[in-house]
């Protein structure tokens, strides 16, 4: 028999505790330690006895299929997500309540309801809300399958039905609960089970799963810290709610990079991407003042790149250090109409640059960038000597 226990967990972090403390030693955080209760998972004697079925084990080579894919045609959110999202796998969406989750989600979902059976149900807003979200985006025509609830037992039965949906989204998983287990929406312990409830149902049924989870300073509302390792996928949704721009990131993909970033502009009638962000950022850029230079930082794997581009890491002593990624960050430079590269001596590099129409001035020292400045710069006017 399953027998029930008490332990306390901490709602920040998820590291759970036999007694109660004011602060948890696993992430710091204060006041995060909540009793709750945990049947014993499995019971003793296990194996053949305790009824365990032997499993098939198959060799090690054979050819990997490729996951299939679902493309929503939203390019900068397909990517992110390694190429479209993969059947049967579940995709956490994280970020600040407001950011406009919701909001890509739908029509994201809207796109894919075109040629698949979606469904998007919501814990948190009311079915006329959603509509009206819908509407403003100019997808109220959209076939997609709407629903508000919250007890993830009657999801679980929608979503095992014959004709369930083939992608769902589930805003938020802080708002979904599981009838069996005594703690509030928004718990670790509740967050945890319809999590794995609800995997386990798309998992099975090769639905792909899209989950919004918030993110708040509150340790009270489980974070999606915990859901991380739960996901196949975990994308987070950035930006400050009083500009328009917001950036998609992969931090987790186990069908994909994570070095990937989406960037949309939240607009009157929603998101709309953003495909050439450095020529967005670089469109008010002025060129006649001084000491300035456009710095290929890197963001996915798109850099932010005038004739040349400088990059490079700068010792104390003005030595100039190699940086990663320098065939990516020339790669874009090149896209942008860049002539010439300022850069140091390469760790590693794939080509010399030439084939993109790039010259590469390779440098040792900050020392090296006088005689190319020197070269560049017309001479100064003569000054007029104070009499
Ligand atoms: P929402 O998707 O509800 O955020 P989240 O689900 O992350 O909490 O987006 C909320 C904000 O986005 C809200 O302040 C209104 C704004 N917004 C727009 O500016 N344009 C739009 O077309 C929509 C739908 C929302
Ligand atoms: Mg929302």
């Amino acid at each position: 028999m399953a027998r029930a226990t008490s332990k306390y967990v901490c709602q920040n972090c998820g590291a759970s505790y036999p007694k109660w403390s004011g602060k948890c030693d696993a992430c710091g955080e204060w006041n995060t330690l909540v009793e709750e209760q945990v049947a014993d998972a499995m019971p003793k004697g296990l194996g053949k006895a305790g009824g365990g079925r032997k499993i098939e084990f198959v060799a090690l080579s054979g050819v990997p299929s490729d996951a299939p894919r679902r493309m929503t045609g939203i390019q900068e959110f397909d990517r992110v997500c390694g190429g479209g999202l993969v059947h049967g796998s579940a995709l956490l969406v994280g970020g600040d309540p407001g950011i406009g989750k919701s909001t890509l989600l739908l029509q994201a979902t809207c796109c894919l309801a075109q040629e698949t059976r979606c469904a998007y149900i919501s814990g948190e807003e009311a079915v006329d809300q959603v509509r009206m979200r819908a509407s403003r985006l100019g997808l109220a025509n959209a076939p997609v399958q709407l629903a508000s609830a919250n007890n993830v037992r009657d999801i679980v039965a929608s979503l095992e039905a014959a004709d369930g949906p083939q992608v769902a989204v589930i805003d938020s998983i802080q708002t979904m609960y599981i009838d069996n287990l005594d703690s509030a929406p928004g718990t670790v312990a509740q967050v945890r089970a319809c999590s794995a409830e609800l995997i386990r149902v798309a998992k099975r049924k090769g639905i792909t799963l899209l989950i919004v989870g918030h993110v708040t300073k509150d340790g009270q509302i489980a974070g999606p810290r915990v859901l991380e390792h739960m996901v196949d996928t975990v994308l987070y949704f950035e930006g400050e709610r009083g500009h328009q721009f917001r950036i998609l990131r992969a931090v987790k993909n186990r069908f994909g990079a994570t070095d990937e970033i989406g960037v949309f502009e939240m607009g009157e009638d929603g998101l709309v991407e953003v495909p050439n962000p450095s020529e967005l950022f670089l469109a008010d850029r002025r060129r006649d003042i001084t000491g300035t230079a456009v710095f290929a930082g890197l963001e996915g794997t798109r850099p932010v790149p005038a004739d040349a581009v400088v990059f490079g890491e700068i010792g104390l002593s003005g030595d100039i250090r190699a940086v990663s990624q320098t065939d990516q960050r020339l790669k874009e430079a090149a896209k942008l109409g860049f002539n010439r590269a300022l850069m140091p001596q390469p760790r590693r590099s794939r080509g010399d640059g030439s084939a993109d129409g790039l010259r590469r001035v390779e440098l040792d020292h900050l020392s090296d960038l006088l005689p190319l400045f020197q070269a560049d710069v017309p001479p100064r006017p003569p000054r007029r000597d104070r009499d």
